[in-house]
């Protein structure tokens, strides 16, 4: 059997994390920008197992994708990658609903409301795209292999199909997090602003060293 092979549609710090955690990892990645020159720099520390494409490119290549971009413009960029070649395939959402406006006392503004969220959109743009929000609400720094005195931090998943979840949940676990499954897609709209309330530390003290876990009785 081949290696696994991701697609990252995205070149940002979230990106560039998963990407080099990906190849840490063993599997082919390929990371996809608008702008491939951009990323030679990273490129030449991520290891021999990352290739720099497109979004088309990436979204083709990998039989699971991650979906890392602002996330203004996710929709954008998910018809940019091809909506075709993302059939059938589990998709990672990382992306939060981040509005342009400033932060008010350290609390991010969105550009959704609270009965609503940006995967939802996601997946009703791309319906046969099995999409599963991960990595959404946990600074790039803490996405691969994070080290807590508390132990390993809770993943939040949601998203419609079971198998794609069961796929994302053995990504999440094997880049170092336990996995807690929240249920189907409307779940992002509680998952996504998670991202809001991880940033109020940082945004307000400089604080980015924190994790979300979830304890269970
Ligand atoms: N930063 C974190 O620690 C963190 C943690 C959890 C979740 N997230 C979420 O993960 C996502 C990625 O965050 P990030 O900080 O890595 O990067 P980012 O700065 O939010 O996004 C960069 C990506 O967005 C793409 N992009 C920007 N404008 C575009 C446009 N008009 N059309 C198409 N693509 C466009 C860029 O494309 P090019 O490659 O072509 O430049 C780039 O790939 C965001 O939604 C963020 O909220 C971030």
């Amino acid at each position: 059997m081949g290696k696994p092979r991701v697609g990252i549609v995205g070149s940002g710090t979230v990106a560039q994390a998963l990407g080099a955690g990906f190849a840490k990892k063993g599997w082919e990645v390929v990371v996809g920008t608008r702008d491939p020159g951009k990323l030679a720099g990273w490129k030449a520390t991520a290891g021999p197992g990352v290739r720099i494409g497109s979004f088309q490119e990436a979204a083709k290549f990998g039989s699971i994708v991650v979906l890392a971009v602002k996330g203004t413009v996710a929709e954008q960029a998910l018809q940019a990658a091809g909506i075709d070649h993302l059939k059938g395939k589990t998709v990672l959402d990382a992306c939060n609903p981040i509005a342009d406006a400033a932060p008010e006392d350290g609390v991010l503004r969105y550009v959704t409301g609270p009965n609503e969220s940006l995967m939802e959109k996601l997946q009703k743009l791309a319906p046969e795209a099995r999409l599963v929000k991960a990595f959404s609400c946990i600074g790039s720094h803490f996405m691969v292999d994070p080290k807590f005195p508390g132990g390993k931090p809770t993943m939040f998943i949601c998203g419609d199909d079971a198998n794609s979840k069961k796929e994302a949940a053995a990504v999440c676990e094997e880049f170092g997090f336990e996995v807690s499954d929240m249920g189907t897609a409307k779940a992002a709209r509680a998952i996504e602003p998670l991202a809001m309330l991880w940033c109020i530390p940082g945004i307000r003290e400089n604080s980015w060293t924190h994790a979300f876990k979830l304890l269970q009785a």
